[in-house]
């Protein structure tokens, strides 16, 4: 029997809620798949800041480092001075595990209602490969004058040739494993001239390794406009981190919203972290209404990570299922509860056929 170790990391806000759904369901495939899972509780979280002081010690860091994956909830507490636990817990975290990749899943389920008129789930069913370790991410820049009338900020984007090859070999990898076998790159090479020149000369160059991959260059604004009025050109976009971060909002918006919005920020070879992009969902907590399809969905994408792909598509169907069966994906207009929404994947994974007999 496999075995994985996870840290699990409810955090702040309706974290907890929709992490707790997120285990009973991996809780139910592990008993039909046949693996065995062992949880490792972390609290990160602006309360534990707030008491404490403390954002990510080398502690954390160290008990992170001893699990084989992160399920997080979410991270963000109102008496905290924006910016705070952002920097020094989500922001250190990619750069410190080096998840490199922001690994962000577009896709419609079958009966989910997009807010696209005549979007059908065949027209929705994409990834954006977000660079998730460099870019204007990077914190460099600098004030001038501060304060004054002639202050001046400067705020640098970041881009190497290793990071960006990384990120570009990354997504031409994916694109090559789906049955789209398509990657656009979405940049703006006709004014951010030096970034996206590296950019564009590196996808170029990797894109000779991938002759079956086919290729399609957008620039930002472009993809935004077709992500509302054709999304179905899209399979696969690889991008940086700033442009990665705006479009897979919008991204989120065209599947349903952020209730059923997942990701991943993978080190490949190293500690990754999976989680529900919505964050806090502040005035929610503890009502009840929140929905935890994309919670649940982050542990799908967990499963598949560690290599328990068949359990991982069962949860994934599953949380289509629900997800198609609810009147809207949105926080107090489910129609049911936090709990009962997870009882229905949990119990949809507990009915699949356990692998060995469907062989
Ligand atoms: C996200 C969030 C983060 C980001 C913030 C909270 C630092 O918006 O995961 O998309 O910008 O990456
Ligand atoms: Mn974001």
């Amino acid at each position: 029997m496999s075995g994985h170790r996870v840290a699990v990391v409810p955090g702040d806000g309706t974290g907890p809620e929709v992490i707790a759904e997120a285990v009973k369901v991996l809780k139910a495939a592990a008993d039909v798949f046949g693996f065995s899972m062992e949880y490792g509780d972390l609290d990160l979280s602006g309360e534990r800041y707030l008491r404490t002081g403390q954002t990510l010690t080398a502690g954390d860091l160290d008990f992170l480092q001893q699990h084989d994956a992160i399920l997080f909830g979410a991270i963000g507490h109102p008496e905290v001075k924006p910016g705070i636990l952002e920097q020094e817990v989500l922001l250190r975290l990619r750069r410190e595990l080096d998840q490199y990749i922001n690994l962000r899943p577009v896709k419609l389920h079958q009966g989910v209602v997009s807010p696209l008129a005549g979007v059908t789930a065949e027209d929705v069913d994409f990834v954006v490969v977000r660079e998730n370790s460099e870019g204007l991410y990077s914190g460099e820049g600098e004030f001038t004058a501060k304060g004054s009338a002639f202050e001046v900020a400067v705020q640098k984007s970041v881009n190497t040739r290793f990071g960006v090859e990384r990120c570009v070999r990354y997504a031409f990898e994916l694109a090559s494993s789906r049955p789209g076998r398509h990657l656009t790159l979405c940049g703006k090479t006709n004014v951010l001239t030096y970034a996206w020149d590296l950019w564009q000369r590196v996808f170029d160059e990797v894109s000779s390794d991938y002759p079956d991959v086919t290729t399609a260059y957008a620039h930002v604004d472009a993809a935004c406009l077709w992500m509302v009025e054709d999304p179905a050109r899209f399979d696969v976009i690889v991008t940086d981190n700033m442009f990665g971060d705006i479009i897979t909002d919008l991204g989120a918006a065209i599947q349903g919203g952020l209730g059923i919005a997942s990701g991943a920020n993978l080190n490949p070879s190293g500690v990754s972290m999976f989680e529900p992009i919505g964050g806090t969902a502040p005035g929610f907590e503890g009502t009840g209404k929140i929905n935890p399809l994309a919670a649940i969905g982050a542990a799908a994408m967990m499963l598949d990570f560690l290599g328990e792909r068949a359990a991982s598509q069962a949860i994934e169907s599953a949380v289509g299922q629900v997800a198609g069966s609810l009147p809207s994906l949105r926080a107090g207009e489910m129609g049911s509860t936090t709990t009962e929404v997870g009882d229905r994947v949990a119990h949809l994974v507990s009915k699949e056929e356990p692998a060995e007999a469907t062989r």
